[in-house]
């Protein structure tokens, strides 16, 4: 495995190994890597020739009031990750790597960031537009790989992909959970044991959903005033966002629209704060049947 921390050592290092058109799958992450990451790196690993891992915690993606500081980092034991899942390079870089001077180049997308957690969190999908599209532009991926878990996130950037052309397969990987369904999440670690334990409400919520979504005469504003209630009831939980949507347009869906036949395909989104740590989570539901991803 081969570890670079600048530009020139990646370009460097996936020139000679990219050689005779090999393909090369992508999975950029801001590290504090845990089994959802894991189930990632397999996947680039099993169908690309090379694989590349990036590890950069971004501050552009971070609010002001944001735990850009505090942000979870053990690079010994993600390398020690990378390397059991036979990643090929690891990229590195520092924030003078990747911002040597303040960028005046913006990638913002319209119609896909206002709402969900672009609501709270204005500028986060600026910044990860920013960074995705730089990462792109040094790996040039033939694959890449994002959770989703951050379902907006790859709405935004399967958009960017097809605005501006990149050459790139977004493929878009289903959510790991613990065994009692709690979505993966680096952030997990915030939580107290209390906390914790309520966090599974989240999930089980969705599960709910997913069985209410069929049910003949319910509508969309019944089906969230039943998701809110169950979170509710969690001591600790305080709602940021419980919404139902079309995926992945993330345009409304009208509160009285009757769900069960439904064709397209909606997601129901969740984001949760558990104390201060902010949790979401999401399930695709197909009122006229089901979703898959890898
Ligand atoms: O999902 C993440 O970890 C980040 O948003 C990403 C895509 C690595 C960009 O910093």
């Amino acid at each position: 495995m081969i570890v670079c921390r600048t530009k020139e050592e990646l370009k460097k290092n996936l020139n000679h190994l990219r050689e005779n058109g090999k393909s090369v799958g992508f999975v950029p992450t801001m590290g504090y890597l845990h089994e959802g990451h894991g189930s990632l790196l397999r996947l680039a690993k099993e169908a690309n020739d090379i694989s590349v891992l990036s590890i950069y915690v971004n501050p552009m993606q971070f609010g002001p009031n944001e735990d850009l500081d505090r942000y979870p980092r053990d690079e010994a034991r993600d390398l020690a990750l990378a390397e059991t899942n036979g990643i090929d390079i690891v990229f590195l870089p520092t924030n003078e790597e990747m911002y040597p001077s303040k960028p005046l180049t913006a990638v913002m997308v319209s119609g896909l960031t206002s709402q969900l957690c672009g609501a709270t969190r204005p500028g986060h999908f600026d910044g990860v537009g920013l960074v995705v599209s730089k990462l792109f532009n040094l790996v040039k991926p033939d694959r890449a790989y994002f959770g989703m878990k951050d379902a907006q996130q790859v709405a935004v950037i399967e958009q960017i992909v097809n605005d501006l052309n990149y050459d790139v397969e977004i493929v878009p990987c289903k959510i790991i959970r613990e065994p009692d369904g709690l979505a993966l999440s680096s952030r997990n670690v915030y939580l107290n044991a209390e906390q914790r334990a309520q966090a599974v409400v989240l999930s089980q919520s969705l599960h709910l959903a997913d069985e209410w979504i069929h049910e003949a005469g319910l509508s969309a504003g019944a089906l969230l005033d039943r998701v809110r209630s169950i979170i509710s009831k969690a001591k600790e939980a305080t709602i940021e966002y419980v919404e139902l949507l079309h995926y992945p347009s993330l345009q409304p869906i009208i509160e009285d629209e009757l769900l069960n036949g439904m064709e397209s395909q909606i997601i129901l989104a969740l984001a949760v704060k558990f104390g201060t740590t902010r949790l979401i989570d999401n399930s695709l539901l197909s009122p006229s049947g089901g979703v898959q991803h890898v």
